[in-house]
C-alpha cells in the first residue's frame, strides 16, 4: 500500500520546484503524490518568509489544518522551506500539531526525518551542510512537461537591507556546470524543450571550476532538442560583458530578462545597500538593448521602503517610464525581523498603500503598451497546456507573454510560428502560421 504525500508550495519558482524534488525523495519509501490534503499520510507546508504576509500563511494554514489532524491522529504534517528555516524552534514550541521541520538546504534528509516523526519524535533540521545538497537528491521522478525548471544556484550574498533570502537559503553556493548539463540532457530527452535556469543570484553562478553563467549557457545551447534557455533571478551588478554579449549570439536564449531594481531613486537604493546607482541599472539595460535590441525587460519594485520621500517615488516612476518594462512585480515594504531595515521607522501605512497602487497602475500602463506592440509580430510559441475553450492551447512567447491559439492537431510540446492578434489583460492571443 503506497502513502500519500501533499505538498503545499507558497513563494518563488525555487521553492516550487524544492517541492517536486521533495517528493522525489520519498518515492523509494512508497510515497505517491496526492492533490487533496484529506487524502494524505504526509502534508507538508513548503513555506515563504519573504514578506510579514507569506510567513502569516504558514500559521493561518496550520490552523486550519488542525481539525483534520484531529480527526487523523496518524497523519503527520511537516513545515519546510524559508519559514521553517527562519523560525524552525519557534514553529515546533508554537504548533504541537507540527511534526517535522527542515530547511531547504536539508531536504536530501526527508526520508529519515519522515522516519523519526512516524516514531513520535518531532526532528528539527535546518544546518547548513558542507556537501552539496544537489548531489545528496534523487533523479526527478514526475514527467516534466515542455517547460521545465532546474536549480543551478541557492542563496544570496548581497545582503539587500530589507531581504530575508541571504538568512534563509544562505551563501551563494553554485552547482558544478558538467552536473547541470547531465540534468538538461537528461530532461531533454524525456521531451523537455526549454529550460529556465533558476537560481536567487542565478548571474552570480560559478562552479567550483570557474564556470559563468554565460560559459554554461553557451554549452547547454549545444544540447540537440533543447531550443530554448532562460534564467531568473538576475542583479544587475552581476550582468558581465560575456553574458550580456550572449543576449546577442545565442540565439536559443529567449529575448525576456527577470532584472529587479527595487527603486528608482539613488537615495534609495544607497539606504537599501543595492550596491548600484539608478545610471548604473540604466546602463545595463542600454548595454543589453544593443546585443539585442528586442528584449523584453521585467522587474520587482519596492513601495514605501523606510526614508522613501516623494521625490525618490517619483524617480522611481520615472524609471519605469525610462525603461518600458514588459512586465514587473511590484510590493509594498514589509518589515522582516533579523534585517537592517526593520530597525528603521516605517512609513505611514496609508502613504505606502497608496504608492503601490501608483506603481501597479504605471507597471500595468508599459504592460499594456509591450502587450499591444506585439500584435501583427510573428512569434513563436511552446504549447504547454490545453487553453480555456475547446480546440484552444496555450504556451509562452519568447517574451514570456502567454499566448492562447486554436486549430485542430494542436500538441503540447509543440513550437509554432504565431502571429499575434490581439492583447488581453494578462495574454496575448494568435493565429498558427507554421
Ligand atoms: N533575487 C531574488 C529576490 C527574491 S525576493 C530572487 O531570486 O527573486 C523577490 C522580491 O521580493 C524582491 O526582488 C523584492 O522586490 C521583494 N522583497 C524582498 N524583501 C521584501 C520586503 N521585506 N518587503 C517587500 N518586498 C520585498
Ligand atoms: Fe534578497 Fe537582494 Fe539577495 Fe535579491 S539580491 S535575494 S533582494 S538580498
Ligand atoms: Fe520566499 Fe524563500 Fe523563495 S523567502 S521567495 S521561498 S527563497
Amino acid at each position: 500500500m503506497s502513502k500519500k504525500v501533499f505538498v503545499k508550495s507558497y513563494g518563488c519558482q525555487m521553492n516550487v520546484l524544492d517541492a517536486e524534488r521533495m517528493v522525489d525523495t520519498l518515492v523509494p519509501k512508497g510515497y505517491v503524490a496526492t492533490g487533496r490534503a484529506e487524502d494524505a499520510d504526509l502534508i507538508l507546508l513548503n513555506t515563504c518568509h519573504i514578506r510579514e504576509k507569506a510567513t502569516e500563511k504558514t500559521f493561518h494554514e496550520l490552523g486550519r489544518l488542525r481539525a483534520l489532524k484531529q480527526e487523523r491522529p496518524d497523519l503527520k504534517i511537516g513545515v519546510t522551506g524559508c519559514v521553517a528555516q527562519a523560525e524552525g524552534a519557534e514553529i515546533m514550541r508554537r504548533m504541537p500539531l507540527v511534526d517535522l521541520v527542515v530547511g531547504p538546504q536539508s531536504y536530501f534528509r526527508l526520508p529519515e526525518l519522515v522516519d523519526q516523526a512516524e516514531l513520535g519524535l518531532r526532528p528539527v533540521d535546518t544546518e547548513f551542510p558542507a556537501e552539496d545538497k544537489f548531489d545528496r537528491l534523487p533523479k526527478r521522478h514526475a514527467a516534466p512537461g515542455p517547460a521545465a525548471f532546474v536549480t543551478i544556484q541557492e542563496g544570496c550574498d548581497k545582503f539587500c537591507a530589507f531581504c530575508v533570502v541571504p538568512y534563509t537559503r544562505g551563501n551563494e553556493v553554485s552547482r558544478l556546470a558538467s552536473k547541470v548539463r547531465a540534468e538538461v540532457e537528461d530532461l531533454v530527452e524525456r521531451g523537455v524543450r526549454e529550460v529556465t535556469l533558476l537560481g536567487q543570484n542565478v548571474n552570480a553562478y560559478r562552479d567550483g571550476a570557474g564556470v559563468t553563467l554565460a560559459a554554461l549557457i553557451r554549452d547547454l545551447a549545444r544540447v540537440d532538442g533543447l531550443k530554448r534557455i532562460r534564467y531568473t533571478t538576475s542583479h544587475p551588478n552581476d550582468m558581465d560583458d560575456d553574458l550580456i554579449a550572449a543576449h546577442g549570439d545565442v540565439e536559443k536564449l529567449m529575448p525576456q530578462l527577470h532584472l529587479p531594481v527595487q527603486s528608482g531613486s539613488d537615495r534609495v537604493l544607497k539606504a537599501m545597500n543595492r550596491k548600484h546607482t539608478r545610471a548604473d541599472y540604466l546602463a545595463v539595460i542600454a548595454r543589453l538593448r544593443a546585443a539585442r535590441p528586442d528584449l523584453v525587460f521585467s522587474s520587482d519594485f519596492i513601495a514605501g521602503f523606510p526614508g522613501e520621500t516623494d521625490r525618490d517615488f517619483a524617480q522611481t516612476l520615472e524609471l519605469i517610464d525610462a525603461v518600458g518594462f514588459g512586465a514587473a512585480f511590484s510590493f509594498k515594504y514589509s518589515a522582516r525581523p533579523g534585517t537592517p531595515a526593520a530597525e528603521r521607522e516605517v512609513l505611514p501605512d496609508a502613504v505606502a498603500d497608496e504608492r503601490l497602487q501608483v506603481l501597479q497602475a504605471k507597471i500595468a500602463h508599459h504592460q499594456y503598451a509591450t502587450q499591444a506592440s506585439m500584435i501583427g509580430r510573428e512569434v513563436n510559441v511552446l504549447i504547454e497546456r490545453t487553453g480555456r475553450s475547446a480546440g484552444q492551447m496555450t504556451g509562452k512567447s519568447d517574451h514570456l507573454y502567454p499566448v492562447a491559439v486554436s486549430g485542430p492537431d494542436i500538441a503540447i510540446g509543440d513550437l509554432l510560428k504565431v502571429r499575434i492578434t490581439a492583447s488581453h489583460a494578462n495574454s496575448l492571443s494568435g493565429e498558427i502560421i507554421g
